[in-house]
Order: C-alpha cells, then structure tokens, then sequence
C-alpha cells in the first residue's frame, strides 16, 4: 500500500510505515496539482498542520482510506467531506501535549519578563537593564480558557509556580477542574480576573474570533498567550491592543495564516513575542505523534480499529 507523508514527520514514524512493507512517499512541498496528483493513488495519507486537506483532495484521492493527523489540531481536514468519501480520520491526541503546555509556560515567562526583548537588544551591544521590570507569576491569576489536555498540564503547572487558577471550558465538570486546582468559572469573569489569559481550545466554528476586542477590554492590562490555534484571537485586535498599551504584552505561537506574513501586524511591536508554530517541536513530542500516526495508519490498512479515530 501506498503511504503519502505531505508534512515533515520523525523518521520513527516511518520507519513504523516501512516495517509494516508500505512503500512510504514523502512530498513536504507539494500543493496544487502536484498534490492532487500525488495523492490519486495513495491508501494513507499522513499530515502535520502544513497541508490543507480539502474536499478537492479527498475527491483526488480515489483509494484513500485514512488521513492521518501527526499532532492533536484537525482543523485542517476537511472532517466532513472526509466523512462523506468513508475515509477516516485520526489524530495523535496525547504525544506533544507535554511538549505544548511546556511551550506555554516558556511563552508566559517570555513575555512576563521581556526575555527575547532584552536578549535581542544584549546582542545589539545595548545593556538595557533599566528599561524591563517584569511581573512575577507567582500571586498572579491565569485565566485558562479551553481546560483539555494542554489547557490542564499548563495549569498544573503554572499551579506550582504560585499562581491562582481559574478556567472557562463548558464541557468539563467543575469536579475536574478542581482536581488540578483551578476554579471554573463563567467566560467573562475569566478574562475579568486574568492577569495573564492562555488560550487551549481547538479552532472551530464556535471557538473562531473567541477572543477579540471586548474580550481584549476584559482582560485589560493582563497578557494574553495562544499557544493553541491561530483564528481562537483576533490578530487585529490583538495587535491594536497591544499598540495602545492596554494590553501589557501577548505571547503567540499560533496565525491565523502560517506561515505568518511579513506584514503581519503581530510582528510590528515588540510587546509581542511570536514563535513560528513551535509548540510541539521538540524530539520526543515528534517522535510520539509520528509513530502514534504511524500506528493507526497500519490498523486502518489492515481493516483494524483506528483509536483515536
Ligand atoms: P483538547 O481537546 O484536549 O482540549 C480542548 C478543550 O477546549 C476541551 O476541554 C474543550 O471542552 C474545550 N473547549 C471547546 N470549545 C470551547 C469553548 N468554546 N470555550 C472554552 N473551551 C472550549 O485539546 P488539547 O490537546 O488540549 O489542545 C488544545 C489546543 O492546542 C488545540 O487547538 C490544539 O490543536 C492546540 N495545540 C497546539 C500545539 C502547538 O504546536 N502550538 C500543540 C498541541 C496542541
Ligand atoms: C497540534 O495540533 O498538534 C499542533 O499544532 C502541533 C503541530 O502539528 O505542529
């Protein structure tokens, strides 16, 4: 069987491929024609965050039966149109989570204490250690909203370092929250009592522009960090914001459009620190999605049941 890997995925995940005897393709450019082209005759098809898997694609792919997603986010398949074509889908929901929710702590303390503001000026030969006085976390309110798997390790941790915990997630029992310590509250007075917001909810119709410029109001002079999805925070707002100093800061590591553009208007002002899409680039996050992916890829090959389908 054929397998068509279109986003970079850890060797591990396919040499996972490889073992079970799928001749393996790896296509990590390809768009437009050439994808669809490439994808007529594969049986699987495993992607990362940088390929649209659209209708146009699943109506190319004649053989398919699976779409895997080497990550948790599915926001770039097509679910429905996959639905309708009997091709699965199957995401990796647990093997970068630690990876995300220590990404989001960095991204807490980065803009908390100005970090890659001050290194950048250091490097430029500038000793500006006048112009950063940080905020410490510890005695601060987080205000987590979307309490899932990343939005949880994020507050366990942040928990730890001393801050108060409150959340908004409509689908989870306040017996759980309390559980890792955090308070679960209505959406207004989460991002009313926030000092710093980080944002863990997956992008979807309901969640698309949750956090924009009323919600911004709220929030006030907090911090806002989206390590979750590009779309959940209105970048103008965001940016607006920040440009007229309510907002202290914000942290992102997710865009609306990636790779971001050069003109984006998050990369005009230094109060906010943008990573390209970096949550869970780390070797061992990697190397669980792929073969996790891999792994459920080989069962849906063979006809057998695919877990996180
Ligand atoms: P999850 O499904 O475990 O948790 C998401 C939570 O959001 C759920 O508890 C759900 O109830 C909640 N939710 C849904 N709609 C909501 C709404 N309208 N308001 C408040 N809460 C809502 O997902 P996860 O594994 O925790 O991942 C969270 C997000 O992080 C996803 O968007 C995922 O794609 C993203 N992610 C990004 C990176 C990265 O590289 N930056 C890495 C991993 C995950
Ligand atoms: C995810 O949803 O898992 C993340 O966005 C990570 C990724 O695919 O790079």
């Amino acid at each position: 069987m054929k397998v068509l890997v279109t986003d970079p995925i850890a060797d591990a995940g396919l040499d996972v491929l490889r073992d079970a005897g799928h001749e393996v393709e790896t296509g990590y450019e390809l768009e437009g024609d050439a994808l669809l082209e490439a994808v007529s005759d594969a049986n699987g098809l495993i992607v990362r965050s940088g390929t649209d898997v659209t209708e146009e694609v699943l109506d190319a792919a004649d053989e398919l039966a699976i779409v895997g997603r080497a990550g948790i986010g599915v926001d770039n398949i097509d679910i429905d149109a996959a639905k309708d074509h009997g091709v699965i889908v199957a995401n990796a929901p647990e093997g970068n989570v630690r990876a995300a929710a220590e990404h989001t702590v960095a991204m807490t303390f980065a803009t908390a204490r100005s970090i890659p503001q001050a290194h950048i000026r250091l490097k430029n030969g500038e000793w500006a250690k006048s112009d950063y006085l940080g905020t410490e976390l510890n005695g601060k309110t987080l205000g987590v909203v979307g309490l899932g798997r990343v939005g949880q390790e994020v507050a366990k941790k942040l928990d730890s370092l001393g801050m108060d915990i409150v959340a908004y997630d409509p689908y989870i029992s306040e017996e759980r929250a309390e559980r890792i310590g955090a308070e679960l509250v209505e959406f207004e007075p989460c991002l009313e009592r926030a000092d710093f917001l980080t944002v863990h909810t997956p992008l979807t119709p309901e969640t698309e522009g949750l956090i924009s410029e009323d919600e911004l109001d709220l929030l006030g002079d907090g911090y806002l960090v989206n390590c979750a999805r590009g779309g959940v925070v209105d970048e103008d707002a965001l940016a607006a914001k920040v440009e007229d100093g309510t907002l202290a800061g914000a942290a992102i590591d997710v865009f609306a459009e990636e790779p971001l553009p050069a003109d984006s208007p998050l990369l005009e002002h230094d109060d906010i620190i943008v990573t390209p899409h970096l949550g869970a680039s780390t070797e061992a996050a990697q190397e669980n999605v792929a073969t996790s992916t891999a792994n459920q890829v080989n069962a849906a090959l063979v006809g057998e049941p695919v877990a996180n389908a």
